[in-house]
């Protein structure tokens, strides 16, 4: 054979690969929203960027006519590129080929890239788009994906791992994406169950749709189980950009430093009147997070989930940072099982992988009641304070005003390892809300009392006077500094950049228990 005869051959293969499972299921996809899992990665990498590998891998299942039909590829794409410049790999589920199953020769593309994106550091982001388990595989396939749920749990924490749905994940496909770090999905063209809604319907006779069960607005606002749900695919690769340009690419890396024009020392005199003067009175704490951010830029995550704990990235003075912040505008900003939950998981991420927590308190406690008691608001709510507890990045506290029970503890105390603690005048800090307080220990004296309101307002007064504020903790070195609520960029901005080059560690052990 001739070298142009050779080279020819090479460009024959790889249009033959480029095309997946051909013309009319490309236009199929494209009918339903979907781009192909080539455009996508084209799409989402730096222009002209990527390096595929294993382009011409087929199955090698012989059984129900699958050895006449073996496209090159075998309906996934992996290899690496760059994102901003940064390095990482991809794999990108083709539905076009047998509806983007996975075989045993697929699932070992996958772990290849997996394997590699551990060794050389780098993230590793996955579109999803398949049938699940490929049937004519059987137990290969599901060994196929045990091969790559192991992975997804060995790079946990190593390096950065984030999943894109971009169609159906069914089965127990959804479970490679559970572990992973961030999911994305698109609205409308992406679900995730574990079980469809026939096989609902015919066990529980409930009616559901695709969508209902397991579409994005279903799993950003129920389930917690989406990060980022995305209005298109163009949308969602974009996000995912963007969380990565916070993060970095390995857990021995710091988090990549953007430069900002945003003047480090910049005071907002307009936080002075964020706090209102009645404490019963909700705000909204967004108010805060975006007035000290560089460029007022938060990037949040799981907006939509347990809105009563905000969680996402920030920069500050250049410098990444993970904020968790209690609403005042939802639930009052109390912790309830979904909230910790949430809360716990971000707090990890960030400390696995070198991000400054930044943390913004006014918390009542945890919600009493029934469900949550019934719930296990003790192990749940333990999570996040677990995941506080063992976190050794830089931390630091700013507490707007209610600090109060269990919850004071939790939300990233001095006790539990902060590196600076500041509070606003408006602070209260105490075993709980002077109304409460009164009650109890004033239950026998407000029952003697001739006139019972005059006495527990004089009461309640008096324990705001004493307890309410951020004095006593401050007289203790609980809290480092009181501060003027303008002055909140600089000082974190200050304390961030003195704890950065903070070196902590736990005990050595095999793993802790994080009660789960
Ligand atoms: C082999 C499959 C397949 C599969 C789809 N196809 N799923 N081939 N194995 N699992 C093929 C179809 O035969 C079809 O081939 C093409 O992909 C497109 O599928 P359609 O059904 O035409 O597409 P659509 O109507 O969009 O429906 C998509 C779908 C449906 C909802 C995903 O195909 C479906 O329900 N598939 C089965 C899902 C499933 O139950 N998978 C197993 C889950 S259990 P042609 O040639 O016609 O284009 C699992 C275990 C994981 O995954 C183990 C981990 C522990």
């Amino acid at each position: 054979m001739s070298l142009k005869d050779m080279f020819e051959r090479l460009e024959e293969k790889n249009r033959e690969a480029e095309i997946g499972g051909g013309e009319k299921r490309i236009a199929r996809q494209h009918e339903a929203g979907k781009l192909t899992a080539r455009e996508r990665i084209n799409l989402f990498l730096d222009e002209g960027s990527f390096v595929e590998m294993d382009k011409f891998v087929t199955h090698r299942c012989i059984d129900f006519g699958m050895d006449k039909q073996k496209i090159p590829g075998d309906g996934i794409i992996t290899g690496f590129g760059t994102v901003d410049g940064r390095r990482l790999y991809v794999f990108a589920q083709d539905f076009t080929v047998f509806g983007g199953s996975l075989s045993g020769a697929y699932a070992e593309k996958v772990v290849k890239v997996m394997d590699l994106a551990m060794k050389h550091g780098v993230p590793i982001v996955g579109f999803n788009d398949s049938g699940g388990a490929r049937i004519q595989e059987g137990v290969v396939s599901l060994g196929g994906y045990a091969d790559i749920f192991l992975r997804n749990t060995l790079a946990s924490g190593v390096v950065p791992q984030i999943s894109l749905i971009m169609g159906p994940c069914a089965g127990g496909a959804v479970y490679s994406p559970a572990i992973t770090d961030f999911i994305v999905m698109v609205k409308n063209t992406s679900y995730m169950f574990i079980t469809g809604p026939e096989v609902i319907k015919a066990v529980t006779h409930e009616e559901v749709t695709k969508e209902e069960l397991g579409g994005a607005v279903t799993h950003a606002t129920r389930s917690g189980v989406c990060h980022l749900a995305a209005e298109d695919e163009k949308s969602a690769l974009g996000l995912v950009r963007e969380l990565l340009s916070f993060i970095p690419s390995n857990n021995a890396e710091d988090p990549p430093f953007t430069p900002t024009d945003d003047d480090p020392l910049r005071e907002d005199e307009s936080l002075n009147e964020v706090v209102p003067d009645d404490p019963n009175r909700p705000y909204d704490i967004k108010r805060i997070i975006t007035s000290i951010a560089d460029d007022s830029y938060f990037f949040e995550i799981q907006e939509h989930y347990a809105p009563n704990i905000v969680i996402g990235f920030m920069r500050l003075g250049g410098h990444s940072v993970g904020v968790v912040a209690n609403q005042p505008a939802h639930l009052a900003g109390c912790l309830d099982i979904d909230a910790s939950i949430k809360g716990a998981r971000f707090v990890r991420f960030c400390d696995a992988f070198n991000i400054p927590l930044i943390v913004l308190e006014d918390v009542p406690g945890f919600l009493p009641g029934l469900d949550q008691e019934y719930g296990g608001i003790i192990t749940h709510g333990a999570k996040l304070l677990y995941a506080f507890c063992e976190a050794t990045v830089p931390k630091l506290t700013v507490i707007t005003r209610k600090a109060y029970g269990g919850a004071y503890c939790v939300m990233n105390s001095k006790h539990i390892r902060a590196d600076f603690n500041f509070a606003y005048p408006t602070a209260e800090i105490a075993v709980m809300g002077p109304d409460g307080a009164v009650n109890i220990i004033f239950r026998n004296q407000l029952k003697e009392a001739d006139d019972t309101v005059a006495q527990k307002k004089e009461l309640v007064d008096d324990f705001r006077q004493t307890f309410a504020n951020p004095y006593k903790a401050a007289e203790l070195g609980y809290v480092d500094e009181v501060i003027i609520p303008r002055q909140t960029r600089p000082r974190l901005i200050r304390a961030l950049q003195m704890a950065l080059s903070k070196r902590d560690e736990n005990p050595p052990r095999k793993h802790g228990n994080i009660p789960l």
